[in-house]
């Protein structure tokens, strides 16, 4: 979580500052500053709240400076207050420091601080790190010098991004286990935690490695390891990204990704099941040419039949895109797949050996828990492969076995379209393995393939009925509490379901496997509570309807997505949202519509922020 940014060169720092900070604002939005260092002497600017609020500080004091860095946070330690907002100072107010991760020491750390004297002034662990820097400068003066004595002290995964008036020409970049990027323009050097904030203004890119420091001039960067060893590496020449952040004429950005769905769904489809054919192919080339050549599904034929068991790791909606992914991959493959949420795995341990494959799904390649998940399947020798948006992510670099979502930015908090695609690929994926297995025949493989590229045509019949989703939407938003059912493929959705409206409109919202509800939850039902579930034609059908009989005798109010025609499901239910009718299997990508909108409406008519929920961010990058 938490956004760095740096700049120097010839320029005002405080407006580029801005503008990257605004590419990262997705990772937190607590508040946000910046610290430059103008004639020599450092000058912190920050505000609570969005980025807007800096945005307006900063056109009111028009700092001159050409070097400075940058924050947006989202809080772990201490709350969102000016005294907690980065960048953090030390006491003569001379160096600053912006952070990413938490230094999990910080508590000892600061103790001894606070013995040696020193006053903090926020609850954060960064603090600690801005005293400590201090500390070991004011005994030789030398910066870099400091920084090593400095990480030495800390553990922790982190990155830094600091300045000091002892050396005003300079940025320097402390990456451990974390991300950091640095940029190299004309005379002039950019630093963020994320690629794509320095993509805007350079195509020559520098990622700093596992524990590296980067000493950044604006002609230059120096690199050197925790033991001070100096290194050189070439920048690589990447692509400049004409990053932007449009609605295009829609209200909220969240309304625009879902919309985006069918040429999501087009898009992935035609990268990876292109071809007269129609084979399912991966190895493709990257539309990122820093990251050529890890793209894909690299294992063999006789690799992949040699899989006894799959493993899925994930958090939040990709965790649920992974609930998916094992009822298919079960289904189509006969495999055996587990899906954990990525924070269980910590501390438990992982099981898994070479016959094992392990699949990591995460929208930004950067979730702390997922990655700490992957580093446990390599070590049992584990065959990993990742599914992601971000191919210039951590996971990308991890896993030996890379697909890329085809979705463009997601900038909305609330993950809509990337669900979308990770669905996608895992229905590839599925048929991809079994394929190659022999557990499934050439027709079903091929009923399966025209069943996917149907799709995209069915999400925009869907997207077309908005209005009449709208009204019915809305007969929901004075619920304080709502419950969402399914079975089989779409007990996922429920989960997805019930994520996506409390994510929103902070209403409270469950959801169950259909058939769980009689073991407790029907418990909560009344004639207050909405029960929406998901009932499409199918194996589960029968079961799912009775499940929702006996909620309606319990007076809920009773919701369904069911399919266009069904002539039972009025005999139960009291507000519906038709969609048309595809394959049980394929069915997920289709029955979650709806209920992104109606989260969506729901939210918007309850006046909340819709793009940026609160307490939230979009990658989260601490445990
Ligand atoms: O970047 P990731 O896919 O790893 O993020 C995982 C979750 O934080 C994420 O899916 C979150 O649940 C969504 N923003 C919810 O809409």
């Amino acid at each position: 979580m938490c956004g760095i940014v740096g700049y120097l060169g010839s320029n005002h720092a405080a407006p580029v500052l801005l503008s990257k900070l605004r590419v990262l604002e997705y990772r937190g939005y607590d508040s946000a500053g910046v610290a430059v260092i103008e004639s020599g002497r450092l000058n912190v600017l920050k505000a609570v709240g969005k980025l807007s609020n800096l945005e307006t500080l900063l056109q009111k004091e028009r700092p001159s400076a050409t070097v400075g860095i940058g924050h947006t946070r989202w809080a772990t330690h201490g709350s969102p207050t000016d005294e907690n907002a980065h960048p953090h100072i030390n006491a003569s107010g001379t160096l600053a420091i912006v952070h990413n991760g938490i230094i999990e020491n910080y508590s000892e750390l600061k103790a001894d601080l606070i013995a040696k004297g020193y006053v903090f002034r926020s609850d954060t662990d960064t603090e600690v790190a801005a005293h400590l820097l201090s500390h070991e400068v004011e005994k030789d003066g030398d910066v870099l010098a400091a920084i090593l004595r400095t990480v030495s002290q800390m553990s922790g995964a982190y990155a830094l991004g600091i300045v000091s008036q002892n050396s005003p020409d300079r940025i320097y970049a402390v990456n451990h286990h974390y991300s950091l990027t640095v940029g190299l323009g004309e005379n002039e050097s950019f630093l963020a935690s994320d690629s794509a904030a320095v993509r805007q203004y350079t195509n020559k890119i520098l990622r700093l490695a596992q524990s590296e420091i980067a000493e950044i001039r604006a002609d230059g960067v120096r690199l050197f390891s925790f033991d001070g060893a100096e290194s050189s590496r070439e920048p690589v020449a990447v692509e400049a990204s004409a990053y932007k952040i449009d609605k295009e004429g829609y209200k909220h950005f969240l309304l625009k990704e879902i919309n985006e769905q069918p040429l999501v769904l087009r898009q992935t489809l035609s990268k990876y099941l292109s071809g007269a054919d129609k084979q399912v192919n991966f190895n493709v080339d990257s539309f990122s040419p820093d990251i050529e050549g890890m793209y894909g599904v690299k294992m063999t034929d006789e690799e992949i039949r040699s899989i006894d068991r799959v493993q899925i790791v994930a958090c939040g909606t990709a965790y649920h895109a992974g609930m998916v992914g094992k009822y298919v991959i079960e289904e189509l493959c006969g495999i055996p797949v587990e899906v954990d949420i990525a924070s269980e795995v910590r501390g438990r341990k992982l099981l898994g050996n070479e016959r094992t494959l392990s699949i990591a799904v995460s929208q930004s390649g950067e979730t702390a828990d997922t990655l700490a998940a992957v580093k446990d399947a390599i070590s049992n020798g584990s065959f990993t492969l990742g599914i992601t948006n971000r191919p210039d992510s951590h996971l990308a670099q991890l896993t030996q076995n890379l697909i890329v979502t085809e979705c463009g930015i997601e900038v909305s908090v609330a993950a809509t379209k990337t669900y979308a695609a990770q669905l996608i690929c895992f229905y590839l994926l599925a048929i991809y393995l079994a394929e190659k297995r022999g557990s499934i025949t050439p027709e079903r493989a091929r009923q399966l393939k025209v069943g996917l590229n149907q799709l995209p045509g069915v999400v925009e019949q869907i997207l077309g009925r908005e209005e009449e989703y709208r009204r019915e939407s809305l007969k929901l938003a004075d619920a304080q509490d709502v419950v969402f059912i399914g079975r089989g493929f779409n007990y996922p959705t429920a989960l997805e379901g019930a994520l996506k409206l409390k994510e929103l409109s902070y209403i409270h919202a469950s959801g169950y496997a259909a058939g769980e509800l009689k073991h407790g939850p029907i418990a909560v039902l009344d004639s207050s509570v909405p029960v929406i579930t998901v009932l499409v034609p199918g194996k589960v059908y029968e079961k799912t309807l009775s499940n929702a009989q006996e909620s309606r005798a319990r007076n809920a109010r009773m919701v369904a997505i069911c399919v266009d025609g069904d002539e039972t499901a009025p005999k139960t239910f009291d507000y519906f949202f038709r969609i048309p009718a595809v394959e049980e299997l394929l069915s997920p990508i289709v029955t979650v519509v709806p209920m992104q909108l109606m989260s969506y409406f729901v939210a918007d008519y309850l006046g909340k922020d819709v793009d940026q929920p609160r307490n939230l961010a979009k990658s989260v990058t601490v445990e």
